[in-house]
């Protein structure tokens, strides 16, 4: 295996090595989590994806999540991100679907606002724009270490809470719906996940970031707007432009991503796996102290 850096201070293509291997491959997947734990952003190229392979893959790193309720694939372990409706043409700009993958130009990170936040995702290219639809990523690893250490510190034991309806309503009221709601009441995360391999904490923020716990809204809000400027700055990004092929993984805890516009009349198709997070990968220590989380 070899790996090629890409971006400013993270992410890396993997060589010679496929996603059959890590699959198949005790050797091969240590070598694929180790790279995860340094480099944040994966990028394999050239392979044959199936679900059934991607999803194979992804197992490796921890259990798949379920596909939540309202997005396409719910109930399986695949997430569907296309503007191509049911009848196989391109949907106008004020469809759902359209509208949701506005929502996912947002800087964000997956599933911070779920029970369960993720490890893992994994995204490959099925069906791509000829110009743009790229996914552009930052580190909120370095993000965090350029921080001074007075505030990193207190970002260690602060909390922020994470609400899906609250990046939605960025885009338009009412995009996220009574059962979304109902199904994904806002969480409560620590602003700091310490890797636990390597000690290295990362920011821990989302367009899903609402308020900081014991801090006023307005305040709180506006530390978050601050946090996300810093963590976004200008030249601090890897973009990845898709080729047919491509499979792309990052680490939820340590990055942050968006998706870029393309010509709206251009068909894209991307099947997402996404892996929860476990004991094993510092979630724990990212839950409230009990009083918090009880109120
Ligand atoms: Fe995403």
């Amino acid at each position: 295996m070899e790996s090629i850096p890409l971006g400013p201070g993270f992410a890396a293509e993997l060589r010679a090595v496929s996603l059959n291997d890590i699959a198949n491959d005790d050797a091969a997947y240590a070598a694929a989590r180790a790279a995860l734990e340094q480099h944040s952003v994966l990028v394999f190229r050239g392979q044959e994806v199936t679900n059934e392979l991607q999803l194979a893959f992804s197992r490796r790193f921890g259990p798949p999540e379920v596909t939540k309720v309202g997005s396409i694939g719910t109930g399986t372990h695949f997430v569907t991100l296309t503007t191509i409706g049911p009848d196989g043409n391109v949907v106008p700009p004020d469809h759902r679907y359209a509208l949701r993958n506005k929502a996912n130009q947002l800087w964000h990170t997956d599933s911070s606002f779920k029970a369960v936040p993720a490890l893992t995702s994994v995204l490959s290219a099925r069906i791509i724009p000829a110009r743009g639809g790229e996914t552009e990523f930052v580190s909120t690893r370095l993000a965090f270490e350029r921080l001074d250490p007075a505030l990193q510190k207190k970002l260690e034991h602060s909390f922020a809470w994470h609400d899906y309806a609250h990046s939605r309503g960025q885009i338009a009221p009412g995009l996220a719906s009574p059962e979304e709601r109902a199904a994904l009441p806002p969480q409560c995360w620590r602003m700091v996940w310490k890797n636990p391999v390597n000690g290295r904490g990362a920011l821990y923020l989302a367009s899903h970031a609402y308020a900081i716990e014991g801090m006023e809204p307005a305040a709180g809000k506006k530390l978050i707007d601050e946090l996300m400027a810093a963590a976004t700055a200008p030249g601090t990004s890897y973009v990845h432009a898709w080729k047919s092929g491509d499979v792309v993984m990052w680490d939820n805890r340590a990055t942050m991503h968006r998706g870029r516009p393309w010509p709206a009349h251009e068909a894209r198709l991307m099947v997402r796996t996404t892996i929860s997070a476990t004991a094993a990968d510092g979630l724990e220590t990212m839950r409230p102290p009990p009083r918090q989380a009880a109120e």
